[in-house]
């Protein structure tokens, strides 16, 4: 269990009279893996971009980042090659035929996570280049709140929390938002119901979960939207090809279409104001969390 947190940016958290950052980051995550995180994740890039935005999806599962599976795309080079090989960003984000970048990570990122602030300081400066080329920059975190899962939420403007009707993936969802929300109360979270039977019981849980973030941390949560178990999301994922764009007009693309309508309601509420992704990484890694066994 938790028992203390600190925020080691409190100070960047107060920052003022910035004007608004034009790119808006959005971390999809989960507490429970293999709820539909990279599969959201994925369909939702396309929407934005449907909507005229330029959007740069990072596979930020540096442990099992398969973005580019889902997305029936190869990359040669990822994250770790920026690092390593000293490659510009250009050298390693896909430009897609889905209209959309790709940065990939994959199992070779690996060490990635291990090494030191420097490694992020490095992809900070380079990534400064790109900082205003995109409207959207999504993030498919790895599951569960690992401190290097954890640094890519609190750096984002917005959270999307991945559920589905297993009690597991509820309660490990509410133990996600215990720890953003002991961190950083505004950080707006959505909730996405994904795999319900009818969207009404994605309801439900969000409204359970709403309460329970209420009662218990003093905040609250949006709804994001409701993704029904289908058998045709898991055939696109097989066939590697988006269902927004196998199926533009089937169920689950309009869902996905409200979630991205929905995410785009709230006013943002960090303060990260003109930080890029791997700035904000880099600050929040010095989060001190303290556990108790
Ligand atoms: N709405 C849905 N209906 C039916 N099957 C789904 C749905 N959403 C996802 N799936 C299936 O669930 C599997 C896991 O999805 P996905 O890879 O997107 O999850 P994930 O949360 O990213 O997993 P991981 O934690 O391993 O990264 C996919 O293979 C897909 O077939
Ligand atoms: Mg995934």
């Amino acid at each position: 269990m938790i028992t203390k947190l600190r925020a080691g940016y409190d100070g960047d958290l107060k920052a003022k009279g910035k004007t608004l950052q034009k790119t808006q980051i959005i971390a999809i995550t989960s507490g429970k893996g293999g709820v539909g995180k990279t599969t959201i994740a994925v369909n939702m890039a396309i929407a934005w971009q449907q909507l005229g935005k330029k959007v740069l999806l990072i596979d930020a599962d540096l442990y099992l980042g398969n973005v580019d599976l889902n997305l029936g795309i190869r990359s040669e080079k990822t994250i770790a090659d920026v690092v390593k090989k000293d490659l510009e960003l250009s050298e390693v984000i896909i430009k897609t035929p889905m209209k959309i970048d790709v940065l990939p990570a994959s199992s070779a990122s690996l060490d990635l996570i291990e090494s030191e602030n420097e490694i992020l300081e490095k992809l900070a400066e380079k990534f400064k280049r790109f900082e205003n080329s995109y409207d959207y920059i999504i993030l498919d975190t790895g599951a569960g709140i690992a401190l290097n899962v954890l640094s890519f939420l609190l750096g984002s403007d917005k959270i999307g929390v991945v559920i589905t009707p297993d009690p597991a993936s509820i309660t490990d969802a509410y133990a996600v938002i215990k720890v953003v929300k002991s961190v950083n109360k505004n950080l707006p979270v959505y909730l996405i119901g994904n795999m319900v039977n009818h969207a009404d019981e994605s309801d439900v849980l969000f409204k359970k979960m709403n309460l329970m973030v209420h009662k218990f941390l003093d905040s609250q949560i949006y709804y994001g939207g409701a993704l029904l178990k289908d058998d045709m999301v898991a055939r696109s994922v097989k066939k590697q090809r988006p269902f927004i764009l196998e199926h533009p007009n089937g169920l689950a693309a309009n869902a996905v279409r409200g979630m991205v309508r929905r995410f785009m309601q709230a006013l943002t509420a960090n303060g990260f104001a003109s930080k890029n992704i791997f700035e904000r990484v880099l600050e929040t890694k010095n989060t001190q969390v303290e556990w108790s066994h």
